[in-house]
């Protein structure tokens, strides 16, 4: 089975609004969490969706997919979040298995709550990868030159550009491959490794390259969320 995990445990400190966390706020009439997941709704080959959501925010949740979901609204799973992202996904990946089992067929694409402009191209191509290398990341390569500061206050090196590539997300996994992977971890390795994929990196597993797009921004700031609602036609925060 192919299953979507939306990673809406965040707070969004840096984004700076306090009454609450960013996925949560109105983009051009719905919240940003409710048009990602959308665009898994709208793909055939997802199984389930399962929603890894702050604990404060559950009912809140609950209210939003009550709300705005009118489609297939019983493969919508709303569960628990955890201390950081890595948790979140395997907060849903316990979940998945403890209701479908553990299966070498089972595969999960993850993605951030606040990267509401995926599109069905970048799932498909997520999905084809995954069911054929088993661990997939979705990148666009780097369009300003990257610089390397150790110290923060001068350049250490400049790493050839045709080599760098951002990350963003979908990240994409064989769901017993995942498992495997992060219980090998130690605490120390699960407190600096905030990123999936860097968790297959670090062991040497492989992880395919999937082609994102600019558009696919994940709202950090609030001029990020200014340009999303440029994006969709809506009003700014100043
Ligand atoms: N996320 C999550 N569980 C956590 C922390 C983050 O599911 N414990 C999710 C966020 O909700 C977000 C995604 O991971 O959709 C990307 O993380 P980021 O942009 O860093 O979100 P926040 O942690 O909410 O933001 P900040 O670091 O500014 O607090």
């Amino acid at each position: 089975m192919i299953f979507a995990g939306i990673l809406a445990g965040g707070v969004g400190s840096r984004m700076n609004i306090a009454d609450m966390p960013k996925q949560f706020l109105d983009l051009g009439g719905r919240p940003i969490v409710i048009h990602t997941l959308e665009k898994f709704l709208l793909n055939e080959r997802i199984d389930e969706i399962y929603v890894g959501v702050h604990p404060s925010w559950l009912t809140h949740m609950e209210s939003l997919v009550e709300k705005y979901i009118r489609i297939k609204r019983e493969c919508v799973h709303i569960v628990e979040g955890g201390t950081d992202r890595n948790s979140t996904i395997m907060n849903i990946v316990d979940a998945i298995e403890a209701k479908h089992g553990s299966s070498e067929e089972h595969y999960i694409i993850t993605h951030d709550s606040v990267r509401p402009f995926l599109t069905s191209r970048i799932i498909n191509d997520n999905i084809d990868a995954v069911l054929k290398y088993k661990a997939c990341d979705t990148v666009i390569p780097a369009t300003d030159t990257i610089v390397v500061s150790e110290d923060g206050e001068s350049i250490s090196k400049i790493p050839v550009r045709d080599k760098m590539y951002q990350g963003q997300t979908p990240q994409s996994f064989q769901i017993t491959l995942l498992r495997r992977l992060y219980e090998e971890l130690n605490e120390a390795e699960r407190g600096i490794l905030t990123d999936a994929c860097k968790i297959a990196v670090v062991r040497d597993h492989p992880v395919y390259l999937v082609q994102g797009e600019p558009s696919n921004m994940k709202l950090t700031t609030i001029s990020d969320y200014n340009v999303a609602q440029a994006m969709v036609g809506g009003n700014f925060i100043d």
